[in-house]
């Protein structure tokens, strides 16, 4: 059966969601499974707004049959051609044979390439601020390369003020039944796990994001339609502020996070002498993570929260241990920037773990290390509370900077 929702007199959500994935793009936990928004609007003619994972595809086909309920599919604006949104193009283009295919360049060359067909007949290439009249509204295409993929766009209502946004400004997590965020408890849960997704699916192109939020600064914003999560309705004003500072690689809360990686318990108990120290100098919110329990976004995503973190690996093989090597690695990948690090090494005959993990640190941008650093000779000695002391004094200095 058809599950549509009216988002306004002319605009209805015929996406839906996935409940039973585990994995997302088969690398991140999706524990609430995850939504594929799309969007059919109906004036003189009809419009589609991107398609959805091959997952849902039998919904979202009836849902556009009951809203379309007889009337030809004008037009399918593609902004996105990352499988998860595009994997039911060829499906609409085909069962529907009028229908005119909206996209840029690099989305048509890409479609080409994923279908093994040729569609220029069938597209009408768009440039950026481009413009197209559908009856009372019309859209301008803003183009966002790099937030997500080089083709994506955003589409501009300019008659209802809605901006269909692609991938930004989505979350993990399924939509089961209320769509808008005025209808959902957007609490720091529904946060936390719209910031996973943005630091582990955007995160590297922070300044692409930067550059959309610059050109979109001056329309006038009422809903966004992301192609995940919730439709905003409401809340504008905060998820904007949160991507200005996502993108610009700031803390969001000024607190610290202990990364470990431990097979004994000796580097975990070090690291537990150290979150009492920061305790006792009443910083709140101290989290320890296990590098081998914790899933890698969950960590990349607290990264990004986090003003000053901890980073503590015994050495392992003459390197560092593998889990603590892939985070410090993940961090490359996704350009964390601005952050004041403290080191913890351990080992039993050669520690090499603490120069290894500088090595990693090296190449990004605006690190500052905590001159105090903990070299444990297989478990942490008592006469080493002072050195404890005198780092949790200095992590304590930089969350004041
Ligand atoms: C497989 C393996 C390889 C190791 N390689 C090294 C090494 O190359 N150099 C070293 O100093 N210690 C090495 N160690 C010792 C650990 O770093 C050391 O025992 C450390 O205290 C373990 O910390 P944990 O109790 O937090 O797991 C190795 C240990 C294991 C189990
Ligand atoms: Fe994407
Ligand atoms: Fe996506």
């Amino acid at each position: 059966m058809e599950c549509v929702t009216k988002i306004n007199e002319n605009l209805y959500y015929v996406g839906g969601s996935e409940r039973k994935i585990h994995l997302f793009e088969n690398m991140f936990p999706v524990p609430n499974g995850v939504s594929y928004n799309s969007y059919l609007l109906v004036d003189e003619k009809t419009v589609l707004f991107d398609t959805v994972d091959w997952s849902i595809g039998d919904l979202f086909l009836e849902n556009i049959e009951f809203v379309l309920n007889g009337r030809p599919l004008d037009y399918l604006i593609v902004n996105h051609m990352e499988l998860d949104h595009s994997k039911m193009v060829k499906v609409i283009l085909e069962k529907y044979p009028t229908t005119k295919v909206v996209l840029n360049q690099k989305a048509l060359a890409m479609l080409n390439a994923f279908v093994h067909s040729d569609y220029t007949s069938r597209a009408i290439i768009v440039n950026e601020f481009d413009t197209l009249k559908v009856g009372e509204h019309e859209f301008t295409f803003v183009f966002a390369p790099m937030v997500h993929w080089p083709e994506v766009m955003m589409t501009y209502d300019k008659k209802d003020k809605i901006l269909f946004s692609a991938d930004a400004f989505g979350s993990f997590g399924s939509l089961d039944g209320n769509i808008f965020s005025s209808d959902i408890d957007i609490d720091s849960e529904y946060y936390s796990e719209m910031r996973r997704y943005y630091a582990n699916i955007v995160g590297k192109f922070g300044q692409a994001v930067t550059n959309v939020l610059n050109k979109a600064k001056d329309l006038e914003i009422k809903m966004i339609c992301p192609l995940h999560g919730a439709i905003w309705n409401d809340k504008i004003d905060i998820i904007l502020r949160k991507y200005k500072t996502w993108s610009s690689y700031l803390p969001e809360d000024n607190t610290v996070s202990i990364y470990y990686a431990s097979m004994y318990g000796n580097t975990e108990n070090a690291c537990y002498a150290l979150a009492n120290a920061l305790a006792k100098r009443n910083i709140k919110n101290i989290k320890m993570f296990d590098v081998s329990k914790t899933d890698i976004s969950y960590l990349i995503s607290d990264v990004f929260r986090t003003k000053t973190i901890v980073i503590a690996s015994p050495t392992y093989n003459g390197g560092l241990y593998p889990k603590m090597e892939n985070f410090l690695t993940d961090l490359n990948a996704l350009n964390v920037q601005n952050k004041h690090v403290a080191i913890i090494e351990n080992g039993t005959w050669a520690i090499t773990a603490s120069k290894l993990i500088k090595k990693h640190l090296e190449p990004l941008k605006n690190i500052t290390l905590i001159n105090k650093e903990l070299r444990i000779s297989s478990n942490l000695c008592n006469n080493q509370k002072l050195i404890i002391d005198e780092m949790a004094d200095e992590i304590g200095k930089s969350l004041e900077a």
